[in-house]
C-alpha cells in the first residue's frame, strides 16, 4: 500500500526477510461449525454482521430442517416435490449461530448484490428459479421474498455488479449473450445484446461463464471473459476498448474457473488514476473435456496483471507458488490479496476437480515482482467445486462449501459434500501483534456524502508514524464459483494526517469517496490500517 520512496525502502527490507522464508506458514484456521446443514455455495456478508448463505433447492434433503415443521412444496423440483429441509441459512458471526431460511425456487448457480438499503437482491438460478429475483432484507425473523418474473432472460452463471445509479447490471449466463438491469426503469425495458459474450464463447466449452466484471472509476465496466477483456459503456451499449488477450491464451472463466480482483484503488486529489486488475489461476483450454475422459490437467500457475487505466495496457505475467483452479481471490483490509480454496488439477463442474490446494497464498501487490507471494498455513478440509470465502468485519475470512456432486454425498466419493464451516485468520490477527492493532473508538460518524470529511479517532499503543496509517473502505461482495462480485477496496485520501490527541489516542482525517463512480451508494466496511495491521472494521453508509 505504500508508494513513497522511504516506505518502499522499509518494505524492501521486510521483503528481503520474507523472501527467504516464503515457505514459512502463516495465518491460522479455526473450525466454527462442524455442520451448518447446507453446503455454502453462495455467500454474502450483510451490514448487521450476518452472512446469507445458500446452495440449491434440487440437491435433495439437506442436513437442516426448516423451522416450525415447514415444508416447501414444488412440483417443478427434480429431486423432491416436498422438501422439509433448508437450502439457505443466516449465519450470525458474533454469536456463531445460524438459523434456517426458506427459499422457494431454485437458486443454483445464481448471482446477486448488496444494495443501498442493506438488503441483498439476488437474481436467477435454474429451472423454476431462472427468471426469479429474490430479496432478503436482514432482521431477526426475516426470510426471502421472491419476485416471480423479475428477469427478462434466464440467468444461470451470470455476473452482477452494482452500478453508480443504484441499479444492478446482470451480465450473461448460460446461452445468454446479453445483459439486463434490475430493477427495470420501465416495464418495457429490454435486455441488450453483448456480442463479446458470443465472441468469447468456445463452442462446447463455454469458458466464459461468470465473467469477471469490475466498475472502472471512469463509469465504464471492465468485463473479462475466457481469455480477454473489454471496457464497456453499458449505458450506450458500446465497447470502448479491447484489451489484449492474456498471454498463453488459456481460459480463466467457468468451467476453466480462475479468479480475479480489482487491485486496491488509491484516491488522489479526488481521482483514481491507476486502475489495475489481477487474474489468477484457472484450467487450461480443454481441461473440462479432458476431465470428462478421466484426464485431469494441471491447473494454471500464472496470474496476469494489467493496468486497465493505461492508454496502451499490457498484461504482466507472474507465477504463483501453487497452481490453482477454483481458487477465490479476496481483498484484505490492508490491501493484500488472499488466494484460497480450489484444486491443482482438473476443472470446475461435477466431479472434475482433483488435488485440493489446502494452502492459501497471500499476494502483496506493492512488493517487487518475484517477492509478492507468501504461502500460508494449510487447512485440513478440501474446498473444491462450490466452495466459498468472504472477509468479515473482524478481519477473518469465513470459508465454507465444497460439493462437486449432484446430490449431498457423504460417503463413497472423492470429496464428500462439505458441511463444515471454518475461518482463516490472516497473520495480522496474530495475538503478538495486538498492541500494534488500531482500535476505532466509538462515536465515529457512519453516514457520509461523497467527498465528506471523515474524522476517525483510534487507539493504538507504541509509536505511530503518521505515514504508516491509512484508512481503507471495502465493498462487501457476493461470492460464488470463485468470484466475488462487487469486490473493491478503496484507499481513502488523507494519508499522513494522523495526529496524537491523547495518550495512545490518535485522530485521522480522510475524505469519503469522491463519487458514485468510485463507490456506488451502499454499505461499506471502513478500517484503520497501521503498519499493515487493520483494525476491526466499522460499517459506514456512503451516498
Ligand atoms: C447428513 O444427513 C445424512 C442423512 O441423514 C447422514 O447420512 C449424514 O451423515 C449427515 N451428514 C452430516 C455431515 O451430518
Ligand atoms: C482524473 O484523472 C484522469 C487521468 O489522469 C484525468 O483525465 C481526469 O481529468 C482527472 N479528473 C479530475 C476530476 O481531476
Ligand atoms: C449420492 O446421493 C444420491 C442421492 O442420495 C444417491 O442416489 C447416489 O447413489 C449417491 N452417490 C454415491 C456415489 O454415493
Ligand atoms: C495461531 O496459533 C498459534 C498457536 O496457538 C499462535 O501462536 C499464533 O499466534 C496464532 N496466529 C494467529 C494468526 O492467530
Ligand atoms: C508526512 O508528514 C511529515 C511531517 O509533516 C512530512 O515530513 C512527510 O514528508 C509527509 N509525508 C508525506 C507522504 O506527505
Ligand atoms: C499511557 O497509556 C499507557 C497504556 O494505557 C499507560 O501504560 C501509560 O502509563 C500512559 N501514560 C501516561 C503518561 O498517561
Amino acid at each position: 500500500m505504500a508508494s513513497i520512496p522511504t516506505i518502499f525502502l522499509v518494505i524492501l527490507v521486510t521483503v528481503t526477510a520474507a523472501a527467504t522464508t516464503t515457505t514459512e506458514a502463516t495465518g491460522n484456521w479455526t473450525l466454527l461449525q462442524s455442520n451448518i446443514g447446507i453446503t455454502a455455495m453462495h455467500m454474502q456478508l450483510l451490514p448487521n454482521d450476518r452472512v446469507l448463505i445458500f446452495d440449491r433447492t434440487d440437491f435433495g434433503a439437506s442436513n437442516l430442517s426448516l423451522a416450525g415443521g415447514k415444508c416447501r412444496e414444488d412440483r417443478n423440483d427434480y429431486v423432491l416435490k416436498k422438501d422439509c429441509t433448508a437450502h439457505s441459512i443466516e449465519y450470525d458471526i458474533v454469536s456463531n449461530t445460524f438459523r434456517p431460511l426458506m427459499v422457494q425456487t431454485d437458486v443454483w448457480c445464481s448471482s446477486g448484490s448488496l444494495v443501498a438499503d442493506g438488503s441483498i437482491v439476488q437474481t436467477g438460478g435454474f429451472n423454476d428459479g431462472d427468471h426469479v429475483v429474490r430479496v432478503y432484507k436482514p432482521c431477526d425473523e426475516c426470510d426471502w421474498k421472491e419476485i416471480k418474473s423479475g428477469l427478462i432472460n434466464r440467468r444461470w452463471y451470470a455476473t452482477n455488479h452494482l452500478l453508480p445509479g443504484g441499479r444492478q447490471i446482470i451480465i450473461g449466463g448460460r446461452r445468454q449473450y446479453n445483459y439486463e438491469f434490475y430493477p427495470k426503469i420501465s416495464p418495457t425495458e429490454k435486455a441488450y445484446s453483448l456480442p463479446f459474450l458470443v465472441q468469447t464463447n468456445d463452442p462446447n466449452l463455454e469458458n466464459n461463464l461468470y465473467p469477471f466484471v469490475f466498475l472502472n472509476p471512469d463509469g465504464n465496466l471492465f468485463i473479462f471473459a475466457n481469455n480477454r477483456a473489454i471496457l464497456f459503456d453499458y449505458s450506450r451499449n458500446q465497447v470502448i476498448k479491447n484489451y489484449p488477450k492474456i498471454p498463453g491464451g488459456d481460459p480463466r472463466n467457468y468451467p476453466s474457473t480462475g479468479s480475479a480482483v480489482l487491485l486496491p484503488l488509491r484516491i488522489i486529489q479526488e481521482n483514481v488514476t491507476l486502475v489495475e486488475v489481477l487474474v489468477c489461476g484457472g484450467a487450461p483450454k480443454g481441461a473440462f473435456m479432458n476431465a470428462q475422459n478421466g484426464k485431469f490437467d494441471r491447473a494454471l500457475k500464472t496470474c496476469g496483471r494489467i493496468k486497465i487505466s493505461d492508454p496502451d495496457p499490457k498484461w504482466v505475467m507472474e507465477t504463483m507458488p501453487l497452481a490453482r483452479v477454483m481458487g477465490d481471490m479476496l481483498l484484505l483490509p490492508n490491501g493484500d490479496v488472499l488466494i484460497i480454496n480450489g484444486g491443482s488439477a482438473g476443472s470446475a463442474g461435477w466431479e472434475y476437480g482433483r488435488s485440493p490446494v489446502l494452502n492459501p497464498v497471500l499476494y502483496k501487490p506493492d512488493y517487487p515482482v518475484g517477492h509478492r507471494f507468501l504461502i500460508q498455513t494449510p487447512s485440513t478440509i478440501p474446498r473444491m467445486y462450490h466452495s466459498t470465502a468472504i472477509l468479515v468485519r473482524d478481519g477473518r475470512v469465513l470459508v465454507g462449501g465444497s460439493n462437486p456432486h449432484i446430490y449431498y454425498n457423504f460417503t463413497n466419493v472423492l470429496y464428500p459434500t462439505e458441511l463444515r464451516f471454518e475461518a482463516f485468520l490472516p497473520s495480522y490477527l496474530d495475538p503478538h501483534l495486538s498492541s500494534s492493532r488500531p482500535k476505532i473508538l466509538p462515536g465515529t460518524r457512519t453516514q457520509f456524502g461523497y467527498g465528506d470529511q471523515i474524522i476517525i479517532q483510534f487507539k493504538v499503543f507504541g509509536h505511530v508514524n503518521p505515514e504508516s496509517v491509512s484508512v481503507t473502505m471495502l465493498a462487501p461482495s457476493f461470492n460464488t464459483h470463485s468470484f466475488s462480485m462487487n469486490q473493491k477496496l478503496l484507499i481513502l485520501e488523507g494519508r499522513n494526517t494522523t495526529t496524537c490527541v491523547a495518550n495512545a489516542t490518535y485522530e485521522v482525517a480522510v475524505a469519503a469517496p469522491p463519487s458514485c463512480f468510485v463507490a456506488p451508494a451502499n454499505y461499506y466496511l471502513l478500517f484503520v490500517v497501521h503498519r499493515q495491521i487493520p483494525s476491526e472494521g466499522i460499517w459506514v453508509q456512503i451516498g
